[in-house]
């Protein structure tokens, strides 16, 4: 099982000093990272800025990015390799038009920025997708929840999505604990309890390997 991970969030410079981020931790793509490896699989995780130390299992290689123009670029060089792809990452839709050459002085009282789309990597990645590849994605929702993360699952060609709803005290962005509903392309609904993020990745790995086309005995 060779498998490739995006994690952590994305950084898109404005000037040489400042970007515009969000706060995804990474621990949630760190976690599968290590999880996946202690099944026996190779794990690539391309990982864009977090406080993380790189994991270090021998089965796992990090790839450090800072934008999602580097994400995709590492990630799209390595996806016909692996069989397994997760889009753990919190990659921020757009980016500004233009980035300064030097540092943007104050001036006016107001700043217009102008932002454009970025690459959605794993709608990309969807696209080329083989039979025999698997991919898992992730939806944060706040409304229509479900509805929402099966037009994801089926925007992106992915085979499982990963509901995480906000709704849920101690779930998302800055706890160490996750309530997650596994989607999937057949109408499969699967609910699990709030969870530490270590115990989410184990439900998730355990997911994607009992669906995985097995190999011939
Ligand atoms: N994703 C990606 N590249 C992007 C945006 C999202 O690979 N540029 C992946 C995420 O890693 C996640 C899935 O797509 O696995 C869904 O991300 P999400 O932000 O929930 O979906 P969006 O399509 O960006 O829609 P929105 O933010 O409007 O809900
Ligand atoms: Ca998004």
């Amino acid at each position: 099982m060779r498998v490739l991970i995006t994690a952590g969030p994305t950084y898109e410079p404005l000037d040489p000093v400042r970007f515009i981020g969000n706060h995804s931790t990474g621990k949630m793509g760190y976690a599968l990272a290590e999880t996946f490896a202690a099944e026996g699989a190779e794990v690539l995780l391309i990982s864009g800025p977090t406080n993380l130390p790189d994991p270090t299992s021998p089965s796992i290689r990090t790839v450090r990015v800072q934008t999602a123009d580097e994400m995709y670029q590492a990630a799209v060089a390595e996806a016909a390799m692996a069989n397994v792809w997760v889009f753990a990452a919190a990659v921020a839709d757009y980016k500004p038009a233009h980035v300064a050459e030097n540092k943007i002085k104050k001036a006016g009282d107001t700043l217009l920025l102008e932002l454009v789309k970025n690459v959605d990597i794993a709608a990309e990645l969807g696209k080329i997708k083989r039979s025999e590849q698997f991919s898992v994605g992730f939806a944060l929702e706040t409304e229509n929840e479900q509805a929402h993360a099966l037009g994801k699952l089926q925007r992106k060609n992915f085979d499982l999505v990963v509901l995480n709803s906000l709704r849920d005290a101690g779930a998302g962005f800055r706890h160490d604990t996750n309530k997650i509903t596994l989607l999937e392309a057949d109408g499969r609904v699967t609910i699990f309890d709030l969870k530490s993020k270590a115990e989410v990745a184990r439900d998730i790995v355990r997911a994607v390997l009992t669906r995985l086309p097995h190999p011939h005995a």
